[in-house]
């Protein structure tokens, strides 16, 4: 049963670049393998830079590069794998399923998604959506859980 007031919402600001940096450490404890986290938000709202945070907080030291022509990168991680994905040169939704996408996100993996509208219809459901925007010189953000697990990681956030 979800209240009218059951919301599961968390808004940020972020004033610098490190501060996004920080939101992607602190997700890194709440993410796990087969969840979906949609990521919008226009260009250069610092998307990919969330992702780097992320990435460097689950250990990942390389050159994090946004994967605007190949929609896709790939990190192993000690635990699991993270599927970066930038959909945001796709032209048509099938595309996500030629290129075999479905099946690189699974289960067993955590796939985060750039320009998921995109692929509207074709993607998994998200756990978590957010959505980052330019707000003077920095950004805010809105964290919102949308599966069971999202809604209760973010809840328990909201304390
Ligand atoms: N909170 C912030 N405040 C100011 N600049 C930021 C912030 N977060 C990221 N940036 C900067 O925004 C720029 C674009 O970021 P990027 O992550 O590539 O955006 P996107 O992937 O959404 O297109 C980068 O130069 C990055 O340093
Ligand atoms: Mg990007």
């Amino acid at each position: 049963m979800h209240k009218a007031d059951d919301t599961a919402v968390i808004t940020l600001s972020l004033p610098d670049e490190a501060a996004t940096l920080g939101l992607g450490a602190k997700l890194s404890a709440l993410l796990k393998p087969g969840w979906v986290v949609y990521l919008r938000g226009d260009l250069g709202a610092g998307k990919t830079t969330l992702v780097r945070g992320l990435l460097r907080a689950f250990g990942y030291e390389g050159r994090v590069k946004s994967p605007t022509y190949t929609l896709l990168e790939s990190y192993e991680l000690s635990r699991f794998i993270l599927q970066h994905y930038d959909l945001y040169r796709m032209m048509d939704p099938r595309e996500w399923l030629d290129a075999g996408f479905r099946d690189d996100c699974n289960a067993g993996t955590l796939c985060l998604v750039e320009w998921p509208e995109k692929a509207q219809g074709l993607l998994p459901r998200p756990d978590l959506e957010i959505r980052l925007e330019v707000a003077g010189e920095g950004r805010t953000v809105r964290i919102e859980g949308l599966s069971a697990q999202g809604r209760k990681e973010v809840q328990r956030w909201q304390g």
